[in-house]
């Protein structure tokens, strides 16, 4: 195990005090709630990395912002923020750089009234032959050659075949919201339909895994779905938030698809740095539905990547980022770059926020710490110093206790990636913070 820095910020010896002295709020942690809570009506519809907790969200959402007040979470992922926005009749902008967390965006924030997804269900699954080995095992060998070299690499025939038949029926489908709804579901199944190593935290292949039944698989999650949209439709409908706008994009933080001063909240939990590749993990569904075949070129926009960064040094609005990269270089000079590259960018999208922001609108941003190279990266310090720097008062800060069903807690102390129990050395933020600051 290696001696942790922790580098000290001179310049706002008062905020490093406070944050020194936090000690964890049991009322952010939620322990008590159980995975079919977090679950509830669209949350479940496709597995995410680091999303929130909706009921935070919601808390945070409920205590910064009135009804009819627009909510913006910049680092959307999977839409939990705009989900809970929405439920609580607040319209909400949602923005992504990736295309998956648009798709599944998409699918989660819009309720379908239940019967005509009963309709659309039958349609798609009658279409959709099961996969014994005489339905798609007799398929010339050759009908696969059409799909992308990726794709066979990651699936089996049967599959490829079988993904290939149900996606046929959802493209068949009457309306835009109803293809929505099962290219998410199609995307959540690619990964159990592939040989996806499902235990390794990099995009590994296990040959060995055993490949369910497509057809088996895409019928249990859709249902399961359709009862989520039920429970959703019902929740909106007693609200009378059917209505209620929910915007998701697929666009960059640092350029928002917002007007400036009209959003009174920004709630959202950032990428860290070099901890998940979004673009790596979500290569199956990036691939399978064509939005790219160079994953080199897309991970490029992705804040927090670890590879292919250019080292051209850019503001970071924070000494104590300054201190902190100086610190690492010593001892790691290619992940600092990384680092310094984060912070220069994560700076960018907060100088962003400020722009879309009213006067007086709060920006909540939930963020834990972690160690690279025996460094301790004081995210949300650095955060704090960014943001006041532009403008912003720190209203308050919270530390809470992360569930360790939530997140992996291991990581490896030199890469600051996340690693299988066996093989790490650190615990990685059992703890995180919730920061509020207003804009002056
Ligand atoms: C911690 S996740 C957010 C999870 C989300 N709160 C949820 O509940 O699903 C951070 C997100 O930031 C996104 N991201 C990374 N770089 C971005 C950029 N330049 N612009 C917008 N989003 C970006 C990642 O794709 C990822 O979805």
């Amino acid at each position: 195990m290696e001696t942790v820095i922790s580098v000290k910020s001179h310049a706002s010896q008062e905020g490093a005090e406070l944050f020194q002295s936090l000690q964890p709020d049991p009322s952010w942690a939620f322990l008590h709630l159980t995975q079919r809570e977090t679950n509830y009506a669209t949350h479940g519809y496709h597995r995410y990395p680091a999303k929130f907790i909706p009921q935070l969200a919601a808390r945070l959402i409920q205590e910064l912002s009135c009804e009819g007040e627009w909510v913006l979470d910049p680092f959307m992922g999977s839409g939990t923020a705009l989900v809970e926005a929405k439920r609580l009749r607040r319209p909400s902008i949602g923005v992504d750089i990736n295309p998956v967390a648009y798709w599944v965006a998409q699918a989660k924030v819009n309720a379908i009234e239940p019967e005509r997804l009963k309709r659309a269900i039958l349609q798609v699954l009658t279409a959709v032959p099961g996969s014994q080995p005489d339905l798609f095992g007799s398929q010339p060998q050759d009908a696969i050659e059409e799909f992308h070299e990726r794709l066979r690499y990651w699936f089996p025939p049967q599959s490829l075949r079988a993904l290939r038949a149900i996606h046929e029926a959802i493209e068949g489908l009457p309306a835009d919201d109803l293809k929505v709804f099962f290219r998410c579901a199609l995307s959540h199944c690619l990964k159990p339909l592939s040989y996806w190593h499902d235990r390794s935290v990099k995009p590994t292949r296990k040959l060995s895994r055993r490949i369910p039944d497509a057809r088996r698989v895409f019928a249990t999650h859709v249902k399961r779905m359709e009862r989520g949209n039920r429970e959703f439709w019902e929740i909106l409908t007693a609200n009378h938030a059917l209505e209620v706008p929910a915007l998701p994009s697929c666009a960059d933080a640092r350029t928002l698809p917002a007007e400036e001063n009209t959003v009174s909240l920004v709630v959202t939990s950032p990428p860290y740095v070099t901890s998940y590749e979004y673009a790596d993990l979500h290569q199956l569904s990036v691939l399978w539905f064509g939005a790219t075949t160079d994953l080199r070129s897309f991970r490029k926009g992705f804040i927090g990547r670890s590879n292919g960064i250019e080292s051209c040094p850019q503001p970071m609005g924070s000494p104590l980022a300054e201190r902190i990269i100086q610190q690492l270089g010593e001892r790691n000079p290619r992940k600092a770059s990384e680092c310094a590259l984060y912070f220069a960018e994560m700076y960018q999208c907060f100088t962003e926020m400020r722009r879309v922001l009213k006067q007086g609108g709060a920006v909540a941003i939930v963020i834990g710490n972690t160690h690279i190279s025996g460094v301790e990266i004081q995210n949300a310090q650095v955060f704090a110093e960014q943001l006041s720097g532009l403008g912003f008062a720190l209203e308050r800060v919270i530390l809470r206790e992360i569930p360790s069903k939530i997140l992996p807690r291991t990581r490896d102390s030199k890469t600051g990636k996340f690693a299988r129990v066996s093989e790490a050395d650190y615990v990685a933020y059992p703890t995180e913070y919730i920061l509020i600051l207003r804009k002056r």
